[in-house]
Formats: C-alpha cells, sequence, structure tokens
C-alpha cells in the first residue's frame, strides 16, 4: 500500500484530530513512585501481566502502523518502566523503520545510563526522563526504591552524549513532599538545553489516595522559580502541547507546566493510549479499555483494512474530557493504573 507522509487525521467527536499513540510496553516497574505505583498495593503478591496477555513487538508494530495510517505522528513508549522490557532496542529498531513518525520514550532513567547508546543506535530520537527531587531523601520518598538519584543524572548525561537530548525532565510535585524540588531541579538545569517540566500531581488510577490538598497549582510553581529566576511565557510549539513553557530572562534556557488539574488541556488532546496487554484507551483517566489483542489474535487475523475502520470507529465515538469535569466524586471513581496504560 502506498502511505501519505501524513494522512488527513481522524476527528473524534468534540473535533480533535488524533495525533499521538502511547504504548505501555510494561507494567513492571523497578521504582514504587507513591503516586503511581505504592508499594502497599504493589508488593510481592501483585498480579502482573503474564507473558502470553501481552502483545509481542510484532503485534506492536502491526498496530502502530495502522494508526499511523490514520495520521499518528508521534509515537511513545512508556511503561511501567520501558525499559525493563527485554530487548526493547528490537522494538525500536522495529517502529524507527515506520517513515515520518516522532518517536520517543518516557523512563525512570535508573537503566539509561548502560542502554541510552543502543537506544540511539536502534533508531529512537527523543527521551524523556522522569526526576521528582535531587535530594537522596526525598527522591526515595517519592519513589520507594534503592537507588543513587545520581544514577538518573549519568542516565540523562549518557543520553545527551549519545544524541537523545535536548531532553525533558518530568517532576511531579506532591504538597509538602517536593516543593523544595521546584528550586532546585530548575537551578540544577539551568544554563542547560534540558527542559525540566513540573507536573501537578494527578488522580490517576485508583491506589495513590490522590486528594487536591496535595496539588501544587502550576501558578505557584512559576512565580516560585520567577521571583529568583525571572521567566517569561512562550507561545506553544504545536496545537494541543500539554506543556506550557516559560523562559529564563536572562537567556539560560526554558521550564514548563503541566496543568491538568488547574488548567485541562482536554480540548485539544489528541491522544491514545495502548496498554501492555493489547487494549486501547481513549482517556488517561478511562475506566475501560478497547480489546485489540484479540482483534489481531483471532483466526483468521483482521486485515489491514478492517483493523483501520475498527479505530475509525473508536476515534470517532470518543468524547472523553475528563480532567475539564473532574470533581472530588469523579476523583473516587475506579480508574486505569498509570503503570498498565502508561504516563
Ligand atoms: P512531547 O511533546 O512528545 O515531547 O511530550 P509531552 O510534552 O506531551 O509530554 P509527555 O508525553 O512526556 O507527558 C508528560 C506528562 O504529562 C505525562 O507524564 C502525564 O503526567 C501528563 N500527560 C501527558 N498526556 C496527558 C493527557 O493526555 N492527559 C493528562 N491529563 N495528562 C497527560
Ligand atoms: N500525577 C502526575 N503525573 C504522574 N505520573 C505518574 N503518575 C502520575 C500522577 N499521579 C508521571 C510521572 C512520569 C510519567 C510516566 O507519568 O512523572 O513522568
Ligand atoms: Fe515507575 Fe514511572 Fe510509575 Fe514511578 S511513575 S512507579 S517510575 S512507572
Ligand atoms: Fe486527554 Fe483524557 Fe487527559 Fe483530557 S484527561 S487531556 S481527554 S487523556
Amino acid at each position: 500500500m502506498t502511505r501519505l507522509k501524513h494522512p488527513l487525521p481522524l476527528i473524534d467527536k468534540l473535533g480533535r484530530p488524533l495525533r499521538d499513540l502511547r504504548i505501555s510496553v510494561t507494567d513492571r516497574c523497578n521504582f514504587r513512585c507513591t503516586y503511581c505505583m505504592p508499594r502497599e498495593m504493589f508488593g510481592a503478591e501483585y498480579a502482573f501481566l503474564p507473558h502470553k496477555e501481552i502483545l509481542s513487538f510484532e503485534e506492536i508494530t502491526l498496530i502502530a502502523k495502522s494508526f499511523v495510517d490514520c495520521g499518528v505522528q508521534k509515537i511513545r513508549l512508556t511503561g511501567g518502566e520501558p525499559l525493563l522490557r527485554r530487548d526493547i532496542d528490537r522494538l525500536v529498531s522495529q517502529l524507527a523503520e515506520i517513515p515520518h513518525i516522532d518517536l520517543s520514550l518516557t523512563t525512570n532513567g535508573s537503566l539509561l545510563g548502560k542502554r541510552a547508546r543502543a537506544l540511539k543506535d536502534a533508531g529512537l530520537q527523543r527521551i524523556t526522563v522522569s526526576l521528582d527531587a535531587l535530594d537522596a531523601p526525598t527522591f526515595k520518598r517519592m519513589n520507594d526504591a534503592d537507588y543513587p538519584v545520581s544514577r538518573v543524572l549519568e542516565g540523562i548525561e549518557a543520553a545527551d552524549t549519545v544524541g537523545l537530548g535536548p531532553i525533558k525532565v518530568n517532576a511531579v510535585i506532591q504538597q509538602g513532599v517536593n516543593e523544595h524540588a521546584i528550586l532546585e531541579l530548575a537551578q540544577h538545569f539551568r544554563g542547560t538545553p534540558h527542559i525540566v517540566r513540573f507536573i501537578e500531581y494527578m488522580d490517576v488510577g485508583s491506589t495513590n489516595g490522590w486528594n487536591l490538598d496535595q496539588v501544587v497549582p502550576s501558578k505557584k510553581i512559576i512565580d516560585r522559580i520567577s521571583a529568583q529566576f525571572p521567566l517569561e511565557s512562550l507561545q506553544p510549539l504545536y496545537q494541543g502541547e500539554v506543556a506550557q513553557r516559560w523562559r529564563y530572562l536572562d537567556g539560560q534556557g526554558e521550564v514548563g507546566v503541566i496543568s491538568s488539574v488547574t488548567q485541562a488541556f482536554c480540548s485539544a488532546c489528541s491522544r491514545l493510549r495502548l496498554s501492555t496487554d493489547g487494549h486501547l484507551f481513549t482517556c488517561l483517566f478511562a475506566q475501560k479499555g478497547h480489546d485489540m489483542r484479540t482483534l489481531l489474535r483471532g483466526t483468521p487475523s483482521i486485515s489491514e483494512g478492517d483493523l483501520r475502520a475498527w479505530i475509525e470507529k473508536k476515534w470517532g465515538a470518543r468524547d472523553d474530557r475528563y480532567s475539564e469535569i473532574r470533581t472530588t466524586e469523579t476523583a473516587k471513581q475506579q480508574k486505569i493504573e498509570m503503570s498498565y496504560i502508561g504516563g
């Protein structure tokens, strides 16, 4: 089949184009961030997905190609921790063969030092590293694991050295837990090409015990940084950009804020998420996904054309806008865990 460089995007019920696909390649992680996989819930007894339920690299690639034929331009690999998936470089190289896509990955950085070169060689274009604090006690308090923060910083360095930079550094900020990390992270990455983005703590999943009082509004974050290092806002780089961008007036770089609680960005949301076991979620806060794995594994297996028609139908029926309609009541609903559908 001849592929158009950028096929016309599919449009959902609220007029939003489909542009991004986020693929979770494993539901496992070597961290236990309290806001994502609290150890009380994700302990030794927790039943992670068995191997046979996980999509193979060939299945993921087939699905990804169908989405690109439906207008997807950006693909991001997530998890869990995607670098825990065996031979992840092989998946990266398969996806990198799809023409005209932006291919990126989000990692906690703990294994990045060793893997950055292979990921770059496989065709990865960009990387985002999660890092919530620079001091050892707070770093550990956030991720409840035993890794020195220096490992993550070395991972960022390694990724930069091999050409995966500038790197986006994601920091989830929780009231009373790591607020002091705001200035420390800003200061650490000031003067480098890397961009720290401060994320408002969200009520994803049902295990993190989220409460509105634990959210530090982005405005407060920007005011705090700006008081020390004056900032001015920048225009979005593209429609539907998740982070609001700010630059240091003295030319020392950029920071961002992701305000999914205080300033929801659903009106331009162009993202779909594919879980490790092949379910498609039209919103990060969805309560139910659509099973693609059964479609693929049926006999006979679904044709490319039917797969595209199926995707068109699912996107066409989409009217999700959870963050715009969030209340303390919706926050209590049973929702899918972020470690399973990807961040
Ligand atoms: P690129 O533009 O591809 O570089 O990435 P990005 O700026 O969109 O950021 P990224 O994909 O790394 O997302 C950063 C964080 O924003 C995620 O870890 C989530 O916490 C949050 N986020 C991303 N997408 C969504 C979304 O669709 N809804 C909500 N509510 N939050 C999101
Ligand atoms: N609120 C905001 N961001 C979250 N992430 C995970 N859980 C949450 C949450 N409850 C982000 C992490 C990481 C990405 C995978 O998702 O910071 O950058
Ligand atoms: Fe792991 Fe990322 Fe979730 Fe932390 S936020 S537990 S690093 S998947
Ligand atoms: Fe998109 Fe749902 Fe996030 Fe809104 S809450 S931006 S619809 S994923």
